[in-house]
């Protein structure tokens, strides 16, 4: 279900017309919703196939006005060059992973399932989580699992996720749960406590908050600039579901409005959030969050 529907539309304005990115575009949920809202055309970019398959289905009422392309969102920059775009009215990012990834069979990022831990985005390139899991040092894992996942735990679920490894014992997504769970003891709450284990390890993986830092950077110069006639300029606008990725957004926005004379402005002092209606719909728009920068003249 794609979260903050409306907010999305009401930010990125799409009856104004032109070129629109959705550079996370998933099954098409915010696309479809732009397309349907007046944009002329949209590209669509994923680095996962099976979505970018999923969207041709979703989109394919709206014929040549949707181009979708396989790429990682940082390299946003090339595709439009690849498409003969400039500048574009608008820019989505929907952070994270989708729900399609998470229940889909044979992509290991669920501790619900028992597969091989795989958890690539991009299943056609790089190094799968059982082969990355094989040379990374206890420490920088303990790191990765803290940051990432906020686990207090950290130390001892990175050496025995380690420890497990060597000894052979840890294929699965199963078998890390079970790892991770062990480790972190205690009686369970509300939430699995492999929970935070699996984010941390599935955004080092995906190299997650290496993408938004230079997305923010390479893709505001593509805004386009109001044309004078009061239109307002080309805007981004990114929806994050960890702490860390809304903090990266928040100091990037504002380091753009820094100096004598700001190309851009930020439309949200503070992120958007899901209404109650939502959340009680869709539990995981609780943690989403929405903030959005525009293009302003020079
Ligand atoms: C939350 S889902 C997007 C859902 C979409 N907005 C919709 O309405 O269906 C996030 C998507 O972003 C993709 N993704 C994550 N990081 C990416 C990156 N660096 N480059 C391209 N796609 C990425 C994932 O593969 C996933 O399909």
């Amino acid at each position: 279900m794609s979260v903050l529907l409306d907010e999305v539309q009401a930010a990125l304005a799409p009856e104004r017309g032109g070129v629109f990115v959705d550079g996370t575009v998933g099954r098409g949920g915010h696309a479809e919703r732009l397309l349907d809202g007046g944009a002329d055309r949209l590209i669509g970019v994923d680095r996962d196939l099976r979505a970018l398959a999923l969207a041709r289905e979703t989109l394919a009422r709206f014929g040549d006005r949707v181009a979708l392309v396989h790429a990682d969102y940082r390299d946003l920059p090339s595709v439009l060059d690849a498409q003969g775009v400039a500048s574009v009215a608008g820019v989505l990012l929907d952070l994270g992973v989708s729900s399609m990834q998470l229940d889909e069979a044979g992509r290991g990022f669920s501790f619900r399932r028992d597969e091989p831990l795989d958890m690539r985005m991009d299943q056609s390139q790089g190094p799968t989580l059982a082969e990355r899991l094989d040379d990374v040092d206890e420490q920088t894992l303990a790191d990765v699992i803290y940051r990432y996942g906020d686990e207090r735990k950290s130390r001892r679920v990175a050496r025995a996720i380690v420890h497990a490894r060597r000894q052979g014992v840890l294929a699965t997504t199963g078998q890390l749960a079970a790892v991770a769970r062990r480790a972190v003891g205690g009686p369970w709450q509300r939430i699995d406590p492999s929970t935070r284990t699996f984010q941390a390890l599935r955004i080092w993986l995906n190299d997650e908050l290496g993408a938004l830092e230079q997305v923010i950077g390479r893709m505001w110069p593509r805004l386009q600039v109001p044309d004078g006639s009061g239109r307002t300029g080309g805007r981004l606008a990114i929806i994050s579901f960890h702490s860390l990725e809304d903090r990266m957004v928040k100091h990037a926005f504002r380091a753009l409005t820094q100096g004598d004379t700001p190309a851009v402005r930020v439309l949200t002092r503070r992120p958007i959030e899901a209404g109650e209606a939502e959340v009680a719909a869709n539990p995981r728009a609780r943690s989403a969050k929405l903030r959005v920068l525009e293009r302003m003249g020079a």
